[in-house]
């Protein structure tokens, strides 16, 4: 950590929201020549850092979105190369998570009503003497070609007023002001565990049209997250607009479902060739209507560019079946858009929030398919700051915005007082779980383990007498596919059992969890709590004939994955799980809390033949529905789209929501037949159970030991073969369809054997 020297400077003009700010320097003289230079950098609001004319990295929207009342990151860039005797050094800001409008009620400035730079600059010379430029009152503020900026809303660029000369020497800066200092509390700078927001991909229009209405509309061919870049030239002052939305309704944009959020950039032109790309805010689309275009809109004048967290993709999944390798892409899609920074729910309506449940739900999947360590890590150091401020309750939305939206608007939030809920807290538990199992670095558990401790302490004391966690608000087993457009929460799955399941998940965890890191009395604790409450719940709402109260999918999904039953109950949950799933028509008839769980209940209690026509059906609501609807991303609800192209009526009605495409973990596993067998791959599962008619299929992930590849085929000659290829020192137990076991060393396998169809 840099000793800092730097205050937070904030211009003494708010220049529409986007100003920039500058300061000119000389080398020191006589300390030999530059050895290194490192500017360290963060905002209130989002930053653009240059130097000489240069930016100093690929990061946009740096410094995200962090509990800023405890954590703000900064970010460390080596700018050696970039340094002359002469420097300026240039930060352009705008107004981010920190300014911006967050929430569904029109809300904004929650952190701060002020932007505001801190940066560091620190020159090593050959002598071993240390320069530093630090923002202060030196600093000169003015005004860019950014009118507004909003990441709900988009951003308006005049490039009339456009030009770099700010960032030469010898500027002179009319109409520029200076700066003053503002409140920051160095405590609370740190540096990024995760990775920074950067472009990922750029993609071409497939097809512009004009519509029904006469609009210009444009379809990217993939729904994505980020900004258009437009290369335009007509007449200065002639104003382009681009309007996004995900879906088209009755052939225009769609533009219900992002509520208030206008998801609109304006471009001003200069009479000369622009070229606008709007770096202050992103939006979650696959369309883009285009209103003032001078002239003919000509190929390559518009280019989708992806904007997400630096994520590495590690995982890879294909199959016989071309809905469900839809379906997978459309979870890696979710997972690129929705990790901007913040896992979110979504990336399109004015909501972007960093949901609890939504990446409890989905972490198993997320972290397969990209290595996500770092970017939970950093989440979740901000969820340990947020409950500990609030007596160990995790809230809904981490960072938790919402506690500052519904005080200022009561009617804004429909929820009651916010305390810890099933599935949403859970996140504190199960996400450090997934992401040990999955990369094998106890040092998440070793991080986390007071805030997972802390979590399932404060539910114990929500218990009632019985034992059972069956009070207060509960999301439940929400957006039930039965539960009405208006009234998501109406699930069939009964509150108290949800929760209470969840309850014995998570402090079965944390017992895990104490044990391993030899923590003998939170082990003995938590231990004790998972058996009491796992007895209260056989005990109240557990039938003898095996009946779980209320009798859903959900529940039966969860006492059996949570390993809630035993013996005759869990042979009888099974059964009456597949004898629910096949009254229902294999249609899916869970949500949040039970869609993550009901294929490995069915297929662990016997049942594998029943999962596989759940996941293949193909009418509405199922996994594959929106596939044939033509979807790209996994959407919110079962039905975002109705059948008849109609948008749900629903208000809340997203088309790129990760959380019910956590099924692609169980296509990992079992399916692809790829699982951990220890946390991080030390010794890998290979154990395919074909089914439902598909004839093959291939998986492969880049472990932190290196690459582990399982191909089956029922298509040769031999019936049923396999081929796992295991990197050097990692093992594997091989179990194939038949029941028959192996193990088997690094190195490519090749077996076969008759199949067992499901
Ligand atoms: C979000 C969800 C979230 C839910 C909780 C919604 O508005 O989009 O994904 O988990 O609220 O109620």
């Amino acid at each position: 950590m840099p000793d800092w020297s730097a205050a937070l400077i904030v211009p003494d003009s708010d220049f529409n929201g986007a100003p920039l700010l500058r300061r000119e320097f000389e080398l020191e003289p006589d300390h030999g020549d530059v050895t290194s230079a490192t500017l360290h950098a963060t905002a209130h609001g989002v930053f653009e850092a240059f130097l000489n004319g240069q930016p100093v990295s690929d990061d946009v929207l740096s410094p995200g979105w962090s509990a800023y009342e405890w954590r703000l990151r900064y970010r460390s860039y080596d700018v050696t190369a970039l340094l002359s005797s002469t420097s300026v050094l240039g930060l352009a800001l705008g107004n981010g998570w920190f300014r911006g409008r967050l929430g569904w009620n029109g809300g904004r400035n929650y952190y701060g009503s002020e932007l505001g730079a801190f940066a560091q600059l620190e020159i090593s010379f050959a002598d071993g003497h240390v320069q530093r430029v630090v923002t202060d009152d030196a600093w000169t503020a003015g005004p860019s070609a950014v009118l507004g900026n909003d990441l709900y809303d988009g951003q308006t660029v005049d490039a009339r007023r456009a030009s770099d000369a700010w960032l030469q020497p010898g500027f002179l800066g009319q109409g520029w002001t200076g700066v003053h200092t503002g409140e920051l509390d160095s405590q609370t700078l740190t540096p990024y565990i995760g990775p920074p927001v950067r472009r990922q991909a750029e993609l071409a229009p497939v097809r512009t049209w004009t519509s029904p209405a006469g609009r210009t509309l444009v379809d990217f061919g993939q729904n994505l997250v980020g900004w258009v870049r437009v290369r335009v030239s007509g007449p200065a002052g002639t104003e382009v607009t681009l309007r996004h939305a995900e879906v088209l309704e009755h052939d225009e944009l769609g533009v219900r479902p992002l509520r208030s959020a206008l998801a609109t950039d304006r471009f001003i032109l200069s009479g000369a060739d622009d070229v606008f790309e709007p770096t202050f805010t992103f939006h979650g689309f696959r369309y883009a209507e285009v209103e003032g275009w001078p002239g003919e809109l000509a190929g390559g004048a518009l280019t989708a560019v992806v904007v997400s967290s630096e994520l590495e993709r590690i995982g890879e999944f294909s199959c016989s079946h071309e809905l469900l390798n839809q379906l997978h892409s459309n979870a890696v899609w979710g997972t690129v858009g929705n990790f901007l920074d913040v896992p979110t729910d979504c990336p399109q309506r004015d909501e972007r929030l960093g949901w609890t449940g939504d990446i409890a739900a989905f972490t198993p999947s997320a972290a397969f398919l990209f290595d996500v360590e770092a970017f939970l890590r950093d989440w979740l150091a901000d969820l340990a700051a947020e409950q500990q401020a609030a007596d160990g309750m995790v809230a809904f939305v981490i960072p938790d915005v919402l506690k500052y939206v519904t005080k200022d608007d009561p009617e804004a939030s429909s929820f009651p007082e916010p305390d810890s809920t099933a599935v949403w807290s859970d996140a504190a538990v199960w996400v450090p779980w997934a992401l040990w199992q999955a990369y094998g670095d106890r040092s998440v558990l070793v991080d986390q383990f007071d805030s997972m401790a802390a979590h399932v302490a404060r539910v114990e004391t929500l218990t009632s007498p019985t034992g059972l966690w069956d009070t207060g608000f509960q999301f439940g087993d929400w957006l039930d596919p039965t539960a009405p457009p208006e009234n998501p929460i109406l699930a069939k799955a009964d509150n108290g059992v949800v929760a209470t399941a969840c309850l014995v998940r998570s402090a079965t965890i944390v017992a895990e969890a104490a044990a391993l890191l030899g923590r003998d009395e939170d082990r003995a604790r938590f231990e004790e709590l998972a058996a009491r409450t796992r007895a209260a719940f056989g005990e109240h709402y557990v039938t003898d004939d095996g009946r779980i109260a209320s009798d859903a999918v959900t529940v039966y999904a969860l006492a059996v994955a949570f390993g809630l039953l035993e013996g005759e109950r869990l042979r009888l949950a099974g059964e009456r799980l597949a004898e629910l799933v096949e009254e229902g028509g294999f249609h899916i008839q869970t949500g949040f809390a039970g869609t993550p769980f009901v294929t490995d209940a069915l297929t662990v209690t016997g049942h594998l033949d029943v999962a596989y026509r759940l996941l293949l059906q193909e009418e509405c609501p199922s996994w594959l529905y929106p596939v044939t609807m033509g979807a790209t991303t996994i959407w919110e609800r079962w039905d975002s789209m109705l059948p008849d192209g109609t948008i749900n009526p629903g208000q809340m009605t997203s088309f790129n929501h990760y959380a019910l495409g956590a099924v692609v973990d169980w296509l990992h596993r079992t399916v692809g037949g790829l699982a951990p067998l220890e946390p991080g791959y030390a010794k890998v599962l290979v154990a395919p159970q074909p089914g439902g008619g598909m004839t093959w299929a291939k998986t492969a992930l880049a472990t932190r030991r290196g690459r582990v590849a399982v191909s089956w085929s029922t298509e040769g000659a031999d019936g049923f073969s396999l081929e796992v290829e295991l990197p050097e020192g990692v093992e594997a137990l091989l179990r194939l369809p038949d029941g028959s076991e192996r193990e088997v060393g690094s190195g490519t396998h090749r077996l076969s054997a008759e199949p067992t169809r499901a």
